[in-house]
């Protein structure tokens, strides 16, 4: 039996300006999904995840049930969850050139499912790593982050983006544009994060984006612009001290950049009440600085504090669902106890 985690993901900037090869950082975060596999003979797949959303609720799936089980949670949320433990088994039994293995695979994660935290990423990061391992063999990260890369791809029908998996497998803070995908230097990050409880519809808010961006010329302007953030964004987590203290100068200069890049993502039409509402909440908190994270629409904010006063503001409001902190993750996937 072999555990292994993997953590979620915020973007630190850039989210939609990816799309148009602007440069994006996406940053771990110590929120994990923990993937555990035993390989069984008789080549089925046997899935138990407890706690797959901060509701908490228990799946069993047996692949070769002919019913499928009784569910008092949205059953395409657990189909989806369950398409990425399938795809990361197909990967597992690929990369291990065992092709009839079957497995009891135990899913647990404190990263909330579908609010754009790369929930999907995390479980398909660790399902690879877990399900090699207890076959005996090592994948490099690389090749974890590729394979998984792939997974998403089957699931989302082509549309997976690489940040995420590969943010997911190597930990830290990662800087993507184009095919350019490394991990940068970056200071402890104070994340803290609000969660509606709801989600926006990716494929929606991308097309929204290139929408806008085919009819004004200034919505072109205005993604070069994000990129501009990131690039800045990614000089100054180059002065840092990797692993040093982050000092307050920092942080208040990555907040600014942080609340620059969500006025450009608002006027992208991508933003919504609740998200702006939680921004707001943590700006009148004094965080360094506040932005929605991934697609938007809905979902989640990142805001930077190292006190407790955004977390608390958030409790308190409309709109926000849960608040909690989420620390820079240095570790990528790992092998669990
Ligand atoms: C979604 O998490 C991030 C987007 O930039 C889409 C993508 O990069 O695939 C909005």
């Amino acid at each position: 039996m072999t555990t292994c985690s993997a953590p979620g993901k915020v973007y630190l900037f850039g989210e939609h300006a990816v799309v148009y090869g602007e440069p994006a950082v996406p940053c771990a975060i110590e929120r994990r999904a923990r993937v555990t596999a035993e390989p069984r003979e008789d080549g089925r797949v046997r899935v138990e995840a407890p706690d797959l959303s901060l509701d908490g609720f228990t799946v069993t799936w047996d692949d070769s049930a002919d019913e499928r089980p009784d569910l008092d949670v949205p059953t395409p949320l657990v189909e989806a969850g369950m398409g990425y433990v399938n795809e990361a088994v197909a990967q597992a039994r690929d990369a291990a050139d065992a092709p009839e293995v079957g497995f009891d695979i135990t899913v647990e994660s404190t990263i909330p499912l579908g609010a754009g935290l790369g929930s999907s990423a995390a479980v398909t990061v660790a399902g690879i790593d877990a399900g090699t391992r207890s076959l005996g063999v090592e994948l490099s990260t690389e090749e974890i982050a590729d394979r998984a890369y792939r997974a998403e791809y089957e699931v989302q029908d082509g549309q997976a983006s690489r940040a995420d998996t590969f943010c997911s497998a190597m930990g830290g803070a990662v800087r993507v544009e184009g095919e350019d995908r490394r991990t940068i230097d970056a200071p402890p990050l104070p994340f803290v994060i609000g969660y509606d409880g709801g989600a926006g519809d990716t494929g929606e808010l991308v097309a929204g984006v290139r929408a806008l961006r085919e009819e004004y010329g200034f919505a072109a302007d205005t993604i070069g612009a994000i990129g501009d953030v990131v690039r800045r964004g990614t000089e100054v987590l180059r002065g840092s001290e990797p692993n040093g203290g982050a000092d307050e100068e920092l942080l208040a200069e990555l907040g600014r950049l942080m609340d620059f890049d969500h006025g450009l993502l608002a006027a992208l039409g991508v933003s919504s009440r609740s998200l702006d509402a939680m921004v707001w909440a943590a700006r009148d908190a004094d965080a360094y600085g506040a932005k929605l994270t991934g697609a938007g629409g809905g979902g989640c904010i990142v805001a930077l504090d190292d006190t407790e006063a955004t977390e608390t503001a958030l409790d308190y409001t409309p709109g926000c669902e849960t608040a909690f902190r989420a620390e820079l993750a240095t570790e990528g996937v790992r092998v669990e106890g």
